[in-house]
């Protein structure tokens, strides 16, 4: 995992001169996902304006901005879904060009969106297995479906009672761990999640946040855009913090606070 005793600590500097030394780029091995200059433009509106970004295994980067700073945009584009108009991304040292969201997850990239795209009419066993259905001959093989997904869930210690209920019968605590559940039994090298717990209530948030440490400690590199700022102080290990279209800043968790974040979500101190 992530050494903290390297000789060359990298040390980063980000555009107000704040420096933070990182124990992902003191690690030996590449970012699982590292963008450089990065642009994407809709009709006349740059909604990513270059930006730089590396995501180390094994680490929760916590990405920040006001509406519109181009979060979504940004994530969107490391899991296929856009293709910058310029820029690299290279996954663990290998430079990618993907064409769609099947070349992301054919590299792994896993990323849970926020209505979840979980089928409210299948029950929790049928989702987890959607699309990759175990079979025996022509039939479905729910015994196995069902011991399978009983292991998946008991893997990261999501307690569901009944695998045979519909979806639909489920809390949105729940349903957001099962949604995180199906994209980590991919086997992700990087787990995206774009808002995870912003419609959960108090218990619920605490359940996805454990989960994503968790998940975290598997070895994935995650991505977690939130504006609960409170969450990031439970998972994240560093954050990143996007204001129109730029990356403005970069903390290592210990060397930020919610006063420091809030001023650069909101442009202060950021140079136009
Ligand atoms: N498909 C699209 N077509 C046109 N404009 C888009 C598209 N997707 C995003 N944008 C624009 O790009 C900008 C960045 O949007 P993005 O969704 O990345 O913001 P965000 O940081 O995720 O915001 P929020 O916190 O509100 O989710 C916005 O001005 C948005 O209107
Ligand atoms: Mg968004």
């Amino acid at each position: 995992m992530i050494t903290h005793q390297q000789p060359h600590e990298a040390v980063e500097r980000d555009r107000e001169g704040h420096t933070s030394r990182s124990s992902a780029t003191a690690s030996t091995r590449p970012p699982a996902v590292s963008l450089r200059g990065i642009r994407k433009t809709f009709g006349s509106h740059q909604a990513l304006r270059g930006v730089d970004l590396d995501i180390y295994p094994g680490e929760c980067l916590g990405l920040v901005g006001d509406n519109a700073a181009g979060k979504s945009t940004l994530t969107k584009v490391i899991s296929g879904t856009y293709i910058p108009d310029e820029g690299s991304i290279s996954l663990s040292g290998e430079e990618v060009r993907f064409s769609g969201p099947a070349d992301a997850r054919n590299r792994n990239i896993e990323m849970v969106f926020q209505d979840l795209s979980l089928c409210d009419h299948i029950d929790v066993a049928g989702n987890l297995f959607l699309g990759r259905e175990l079979s025996r001959g022509f039939l479905l093989d729910r015994k196995r479906m069902l011991d399978e997904a009983r292991r998946m869930l008991g893997d990261l210690e999501i307690r569901i009672p009944k695998l045979t209920n519909k979806v639909a019968m489920l809390s949105g605590g729940q349903r957001q761990a099962i949604a995180i559940a199906r994209a980590a039994s991919f086997k992700p090298k990087v787990l995206i999640m774009d808002e995870p717990t912003s419609a959960l209530a108090v218990a619920e948030v605490e359940a996805v946040l454990s989960l994503i440490n968790r998940v975290k400690a598997q070895g994935v590199a995650v991505i977690l855009i939130t504006h609960r700022l409170q969450d990031l102080f439970r998972v994240c290990d560093r954050i990143a913090v996007m204001y129109e279209g730029t990356k403005v800043a970069e903390r290592q968790i210990g060397a930020t606070n919610l006063e420091d974040l809030v001023k650069l979500i909101v442009g202060e101190g950021v140079r136009h």
